[in-house]
């Protein structure tokens, strides 16, 4: 069998992808914990070390754990290439790092995951390096903040946790006329729901730490794109250090061989729920992209087959309702993080008043009054009934 996979779908690629990078005859491929590799000749050295992506030299510039979960995500992506991480903050600094320098610009939503704005607004700067945000809701404002400097496009879509959708197409179309490069975090989609490069977005990472590790067992990152793009991203995180063991590779290959089933199911709880909060007058506004309700969902469905299990619900009764809601249901517990087989449930407010200032969460539009569920494996039936009961405790002390 040969690397071209391009006619498998989805799930076949995250089951057999891999394949020419195993070498071996086990089923399942081996752990490398080995740091480093020796050669039998000074030639044999010298070529593996003069030779980039080589997985045989020293375990941070390559290992084959590493180049079997990064074949599997480039299948899944749709890209021509992919690297691993050590997380998904590793994998996004790493590329922004790849693209831009002192006087470079940047132009970023102003809704993000908090750490990537928190980097933007604080250690790019320090490097030199100037954003602009604007509304991802609107291609022109995208435009409209272009410079001639301007290296790095930067998208989240649907953006954690309000589900805000920007449209690929526009703003993909936007960075290319002006020689930008486009980058997307891709985490809250997953590429079984959304593959940003069909819409010509160029570097579409993640936190695999969420739903392509799938079990909330590794802090992981993945970067995907065309081969050019991720020798050089590979480069900035051989040179940081930021790169994956063997061992969580390896833990992240295996979560991403079920990664297609889990996700079917991410999306269905999470559709259910979403509808089902909808309909409680204590919640002034559900956000989820798939509800007909959500103000871009017929962007969402131009660009995604389905809607992911990340729910936002907005608490009438502000900060106390929402965090006794919290404290009532039992299946989600109250962690960060999202996309693992358990449902889980936060406090943007709360969680991210440690890495962003009031200004810029009230620029984002993240209120006192919300929630965000990820929405697990469970039995709908369970977690419907969990949330009925804790929404029945919030009712209680409202009236
Ligand atoms: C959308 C998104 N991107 C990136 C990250 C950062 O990932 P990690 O914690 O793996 O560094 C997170 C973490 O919550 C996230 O939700």
């Amino acid at each position: 069998m040969t690397d071209s996979l391009d006619e498998l779908r989805p799930d076949s690629r995250a089951i057999h992808a891999d394949r020419s990078a195993n070498e071996t005859d086990a089923v399942v491929p081996p752990i490398w914990l080995t740091s480093t590799f020796w050669a039998e000749t000074d030639e044999e050295f010298l070529e593996k070390a003069s030779t980039p992506g080589c997985d045989r030299f020293y375990t941070r510039a390559g290992n084959p754990n590493q180049t079997q979960a990064s074949k599997v995500v480039a299948a899944l992506e749709g890209a021509e290439a992919a690297v691993v991480a050590g997380s998904g903050m590793g994998a996004i600094s790493s590329t922004i790092l790849a693209f831009a320098g002192s006087g470079d610009h940047i132009v970023a939503q102003r809704n993000l995951y908090a750490g990537t704005t928190s980097f933007l607004s604080g250690l790019a700067v320090k490097l030199g390096i100037e954003t602009t945000f604007v509304d991802q809701r609107d291609p022109l404002e995208f435009e409209a903040a272009m410079r001639p400097t301007t290296r790095l496009v930067v998208l989240e879509t649907p953006s954690n946790p309000l589900l805000r959708v920007t449209d690929l197409r526009a703003v993909a179309a936007v960075a290319r006329a002006r020689g930008a490069v486009s980058i997307i975090d891709n985490t809250v989609a997953t590429p079984i729901n959304q593959r940003p490069i069909e819409f010509g977005v160029d570097i579409v990472m993640h936190s695999a730490t969420k739903y392509m590790g799938g079990h909330s067992d590794v802090i992981a990152g993945a970067v995907a794109g065309g081969r050019e793009h991720i020798d050089r991203i590979a480069h900035v995180l051989t040179q940081t250090g930021a790169i994956l063991g063997p061992f969580e590779s390896w833990l992240l290959l295996r979560g991403l061989r079920s990664l297609s089933v889990r996700m079917e199911r991410h999306n269905r709880n999470a559709m259910a729920v979403a509808g089902f909060l909808a309909g409680y007058p204590s919640i002034s506004a559900v956000h989820y992209p798939g509800l007909e309700s959500h103000p871009q969902h017929a962007l969402a469905k131009s660009q995604m087959s389905a809607f992911s299990g990340l729910v936002t619900a907005d608490f009438a009764g502000g900060h106390d309702a929402a965090s006794r809601f919290v404290s009532s249901v039992r299946l989600a517990r109250r962690a960060p993080s999202l996309g693992g087989v358990e449902s889980l449930a936060i406090h943007p407010a709360a969680m991210w008043a440690r890495s962003l200032s009031a200004d810029q969460m009230a620029a984002m539009d993240i209120t006192p009054g919300l929630v965000r569920l990820s929405i697990g494996l469970e039995d709908e039936r369970d977690l419907l009934d969990d949330f009925d009961r804790a929404l029945q405790q919030v009712k209680s002390v409202s009236v």
